[in-house]
C-alpha cells in the first residue's frame, strides 16, 4: 500500500486548523482497529486549543512539535470492563496506526509520541487533560498539514536480514 509507504513522522506544520471531515476520517479508521476479544478499550481525545497544546509541549521533552501542530490525539485506555487487560495496549496501539495511515491517506501529517510505559509522560497528560485513575493514557499523536510540501515520501526498509523462514 502506497501510504505505508510514504508515511513518516512530521514534526513541522502549517497552522491550518485539521478539516473536520478530515478528522472524523481519521476517527473511524481509528475505531475499525483489531482488539483482543473485539474489547475495543480506546478513547480518543481530540486537542485543537493551542493554550492546551502549548502545556502539553511545554511539560514534553519528547512532543515539542506540538507548538506547531494545530491538533493532537491523545490515545486513551479504559481500564474498566477490559475483557483482556495485557491486550489493552497492543489494542490501543492498532488504532494509532489506523490514525497514521488515515491521516498520510488525507495528506496529513504525523508522529506518534510514545507515553505509555514512561511514569512522568503518564501522569503530566494526565494531569493537564484531566484523565482520571480508571483510564491510561497510551499514545499521543501530533497532527497536521505539514510544512514541507515533500514530508511523505517513501524509505526502503526492506532488509533480508531480518527474515527467517521456518528456522529462526
Ligand atoms: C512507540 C513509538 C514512540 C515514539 N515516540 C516518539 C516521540 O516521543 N517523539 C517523537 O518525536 N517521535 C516519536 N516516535 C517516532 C519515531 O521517532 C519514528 O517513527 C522513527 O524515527 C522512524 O521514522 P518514521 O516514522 O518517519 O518512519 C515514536 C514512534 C513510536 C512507534
Amino acid at each position: 500500500m502506497d501510504i505505508i509507504n510514504k508515511r513518516r513522522s512530521v514534526r513541522s506544520y502549517l497552522s491550518t486548523p485539521v478539516k473536520s471531515e478530515d478528522l472524523e476520517m481519521i476517527l473511524r479508521a481509528a475505531m475499525q482497529a483489531p482488539s483482543a476479544k473485539n474489547q475495543q478499550p480506546w478513547r480518543f481525545l481530540v486537542v485543537q486549543n493551542t493554550e492546551t497544546l502549548k502545556k502539553l509541549a511545554e511539560v514534553s521533552t519528547n512532543a515539542k512539535m506540538l507548538l506547531e501542530a494545530p491538533c493532537a490525539i491523545i490515545v486513551i485506555i479504559d481500564k474498566t470492563n477490559l475483557k483482556t487487560e495485557m491486550m489493552a495496549f497492543q489494542d490501543a496501539s492498532a488504532a494509532t496506526m489506523n490514525i497514521l495511515l488515515e491521516a498520510t491517506s488525507l495528506g496529513l501529517g504525523t508522529c506518534w509520541c510514545g507515553i505509555y510505559p514512561n511514569q512522568e509522560r503518564m501522569d503530566n497528560l494526565k494531569s493537564i487533560l484531566k484523565v482520571n485513575e480508571s483510564y491510561d493514557v497510551f499514545s499521543l499523536i501530533a497532527l497536521g498539514y505539514p510544512k514541507d510540501k515533500d514530508a511523505l515520501y517513501f524509505i526502503d526498509r526492506y532488509n533480508l536480514n531480518r527474515i527467517h523462514y521456518e528456522k529462526f
